[in-house]
């Protein structure tokens, strides 16, 4: 079909005689053949134009680019891959956001064993959800993510909005050195401590963002992925404003953004753009989360003839994904608290905006104040939930429950930093923050907290397994901040 390509790529459709060969969740060594046809991800070194086409710097990535290979497909359709891994360690990947079956999580030792170097791995799954997700691996990712291995998961609707474009838009930031190429040091302790790696060059989809020009009255279907290790974008479209039809991949109810849109690392948000402007418009996007460090990523500009005479009307809701609905009214509710990080050593309250200014503008401030690095290595703790700083990715489940569960997860950031908290195998509502009911009650499978922040999530455990539930600052989670949630 249609959709059964590596959109991009020039590849693949799916080979029907992959199962038979493989068997779900089989392995067998990189180099024997492969028919034409089947959808192949395959891990391995390659470069990027990173800084402008001139620039080609050595990098990670999937299928030789960075991100790797759009993969659509529809929402219901059978999806099979296999992962070919050519790096020099194991890796996996994990489909962020999407409802897999637990074996096809991709999390190392937990679901699957991780895939050596040489090996493969066939991954299978039918997506429920349509919707905008991202796949990346979860093994070491604070540098494999870090390093560019990453790409974007479309999960198409039966019945798509009618837009002129569909365009998807991966967000990074890249730390790299007076040579121009990526510095070393990934899930250094200075980094896991504080704000997680903030890198210094801004990328889109791999390259430095280039304006988006549209026609009048052009309507495009923008797919935001912040594919950052670290990095919150704060998104402020000006005059632009445009309507949000889906946040994490589930539809929500469209709304023009009344803030800068808010972006943590792994979020998503789907938004509905017109360019009801004449031709020779130009409109900026400016990024504004850290104080002092605001920059324009890129402008949208209207040039040409016009697509049609008038605008499109205001855009119908997205259809909803056959999410179970939470039942609150016999929710289990559990305390979660995340605790650990610079200042929770120190005492948070004293000097929680000293940290918070750390965050937003990494300026190294505070490691001055402190006496520098000797502090960091001497007293530092990890990271933690309710007070366990976990090591791996095997734990004793912080909640264990009866599959068909409404959990209501009451959480607490007593942390002077943000968290980009991820659950995995299922999404959420956001029901509360600081105990306010959201507007929107949206569904998220990550949910960004500020320093302090309260907020009430909940969703019915009904995917079984082990599941990982971690923030995706990267470092933040190898520094400990993670934990798993058991659905029996
Ligand atoms: Cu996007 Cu546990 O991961
Ligand atoms: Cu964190």
């Amino acid at each position: 079909t249609r959709r059964a390509v590596l959109a991009g790529s020039g590849a693949l459709a799916i080979g029907g005689g992959l199962a038979a060969v493989l068997g779900a969740g089989g392995r067998t060594p990189v180099g024997a053949s492969t028919t034409a046809g089947r959808r192949v991800l395959k891990t391995g070194t390659t470069s990027a134009p990173l800084v402008g086409e001139a620039s080609q710097i050595p990098v990670w990535g999937y299928n030789g680019s960075v991100p790797g290979p759009a993969l659509r497909l529809g929402q219901g359709e059978a999806f099979e891959v296999l992962l070919e891994n050519a790096l020099e360690e194991k890796t996996t990947i994990h489909w962020h956001g999407v409802r897999v079956p637990n074996a096809m999580d991709g999390v190392p030792h937990l679901t699957q064993p991780p895939v050596e170097p040489g090996e493969r791995f066939r991954y299978a799954f039918t997506p429920e959800d349509a919707g905008t997700f991202w796949y990346h691996p979860h093994q070491r990712s604070f540098e494999q993510v870090g390093r560019g291995l990453y790409g974007p998961l479309i999960i198409e609707e039966a019945d798509p909005p009618q837009v002129d474009r569909d365009l998807v838009w991966m967000l990074d930031d890249w730390r790299l050195n007076d040579q121009g190429q990526i510095s070393g040091g990934f899930g250094s302790r200075h980094d896991a401590m504080m704000a997680g790696r903030i890198g210094n060059t801004i990328t889109i989809n791999g390259k430095p963002a280039a304006p988006l020009i549209a026609r009048p009255n052009e309507r495009i279907r923008l797919r935001l992925v912040n594919a950052a290790n670290a990095r919150i974008f704060g998104l402020d479209f000006g005059e632009l404003d445009p309507m949000v039809v889906a946040l994490d991949g589930q539809p929500v109810e469209p709304h023009r953004l009344s803030a800068p849109l808010l972006l943590g690392p792994a979020m998503r948000a789907d938004l509905i753009v017109d360019f009801d402007y004449p031709a020779g418009t130009r409109h900026s996007l400016r990024d504004v989360f850290y104080d002092g460090l605001e920059y324009e990523l890129t402008t949208f500009e209207c040039q040409g003839k016009e697509v049609r005479e008038r605008r499109l009307s205001d855009p119908a809701p997205l259809p909803p994904n056959p999410l179970a609905e939470p039942e609150l009214a016999t929710a289990e509710r559990h305390r979660i608290i995340f605790g650990g990080g610079m200042m929770g050593m120190m005492g948070r309250t004293a000097s929680g905006s000293d940290a918070r200014n750390e965050q937003r503008t990494g300026s190294g401030m505070m490691m001055g104040r402190m006496g520098g690095s000797g502090m960091m290595s001497g007293g530092m703790m990890g990271w933690t939930v309710n007070g366990v700083s976990a090591s791996g990715h095997v734990h004793d489940p912080i909640i264990s429950a009866v599959r068909g569960t409404t959990l209501l997860l009451d959480m607490t950031n007593e942390t002077a930093w943000w968290h980009p908290i991820h659950l995995h195998g299922h999404s959420f509502r956001v029901l509360s923050r600081n105990g306010q009911p959201t507007r929107y009650q949206e569904w998220q499978d990550t949910v960004l907290m500020a320093p302090e922040e309260r907020v009430e999530i909940a969703f019915v455990a009904d995917n079984p397994g082990d599941w990982m539930f971690h923030c995706h600052i990267l470092e933040h989670q190898a520094a400990g901040m993670m934990a798993t949630i058991r659905v029996n």
